[in-house]
């Protein structure tokens, strides 16, 4: 413990606290905001010229670097109105901006980062989100939701007991006032997946998901090209361009459980997984479709893929929550056979045409059908 403490004392103090924390065999698993993830503790007026940061350390909680605003939700000075989705203050990222935190984690588990992210120009913008390793660039050129509040989630693996996480504006933007605006982070800890019996779907009531903020949710953007095991949806994988949405059942209608998926880009975004089967047997895919409340209108079609089976399934949505369920057999030609859903049209809100919006999935299941 004195060798801890006396190497402590060499290094920055919240690094070691970090540590020690991290030591406690006991923690429960993380699932919340990170430390000032709401940015609610703004820095010392001093350390302010006008909306700027001034100083590496001037943010509590994080390390800055390059042009970072912090923000007030509100009457802005250029004479607009700033909504801050989740809380009151935000930081805006300038060009080649960031912001980071070092995380006492457990090497070798998963975690789920869990952000509110929203461009403040017209243009294209893109955060880039990384830690030792891995790093994701998000464009946040489509708004999802036309209110601003959209929210993202990446997963990876921590590769230490600390993990520094970096939020970061890679563009140069002739107009300095653009720039991402983050205003919530949290981190959950994805723990392995129970086996549930009978069922050959793993997590396919999605109710393992990333972290949801309780305050404010328009859901959760998952985007592709995450692999099935370190992801913020395990067992999923999110195919082709677009992501897909996590919707929890306090802010929207959800079949089953806590949550389901939304299908918000038509067939440019898929939701898969790979099963493992018995070469011509045959099996039940069963899953229910719907919508989620959310002013979603008209006439929707989920395509559903098993081995060499299809199914399409109509489903004409008021907007105002409901759902069927529908069973695909099929037999199986290999020892894994590749499960997938897709939206077959592109919807948007009724009156919202910026606000993008689909066909939710929930309660998907594979059992041996004889
Ligand atoms: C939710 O809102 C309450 C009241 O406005 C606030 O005290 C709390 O910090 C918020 N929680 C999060 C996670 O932002
Ligand atoms: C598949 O499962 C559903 C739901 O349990 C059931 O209604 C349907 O009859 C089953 N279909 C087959 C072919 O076994």
């Amino acid at each position: 413990m004195a060798l801890f403490s006396a190497l402590c004392f060499a290094v920055i103090l919240s690094f070691c606290q970090g540590l020690a924390y991290a030591a406690l065999p006991s923690r429960p698993p993380l699932d919340g905001l990170v430390e000032n993830g709401n940015f609610e503790q703004a820095p010392a007026k001093s350390n302010l010229k006008k909306r700027q940061i001034i100083g590496k350390y001037s943010l509590p909680k994080w390390e800055i670097s390059g042009i970072v605003e912090y923000v007030s939700g509100g009457p802005q000075p250029g004479g607009f109105y700033l909504a801050i989705p989740r809380g009151v203050h935000a930081v805006r990222l300038g060009n080649e901006a960031s912001i980071s935190q070092n995380l006492a984690l457990k090497r070798g588990s998963i975690y789920a980062l869990t952000f509110g992210a929203t461009r403040t120009c017209a243009q294209d913008e893109v955060l880039r989100v990384s830690v030792p390793g891995q790093s994701s660039d998000l464009p946040l050129q489509t708004l999802y939701s036309s209110d601003g509040g959209d929210t993202y989630s990446l997963a990876w693996k921590a590769a230490s007991d600390v993990v520094k996480v970096t939020f970061h504006n890679p563009g140069t933007q002739e107009d300095p006032t653009c720039g991402p605006l983050l205003d919530a982070i949290a981190i959950k800890e994805m723990l392995p997946l129970k086996y549930s019996k009978g069922n050959l779907v793993k997590n396919g009531g999605f109710e393992v998901g990333p972290h949801v903020f309780m305050n404010f949710s328009t859901g959760i953007l998952l985007p592709p090209k995450q692999q099935d095991q370190i992801s913020p949806l395990p067992g999923w994988i999110i195919e082709s361009l677009k992501p897909v949405k996590y919707i929890d059942n306090k802010h929207f209608f959800v079949p089953k459980g806590l949550a389901a998926i939304e299908m918000v880009a038509g067939r440019e975004s898929a939701i898969a997984q790979v099963i493992r089967t018995i070469p011509n047997k045959f099996y039940n895919l069963t899953f229910t479709i719907g919508d989620a409340k959310n002013i979603c209108h008209g006439s929707m079609m989920v395509e559903a893929f098993a081995a060499k089976q299809t199914l399409k399934v109509p489903y004409v949505s008021q907007g105002k929550g409901g759902s069927k369920t529908a069973s695909l057999r099929f037999q199986a030609t290999s020892i894994r056979t590749r499960i997938t859903f897709y939206s077959a049209y592109y919807h948007t809100k009724l009156h919202d045409f910026g606000h993008m919006c689909g066909p939710i999935l929930d309660d998907v299941s594979v059992f041996p059908a004889y």
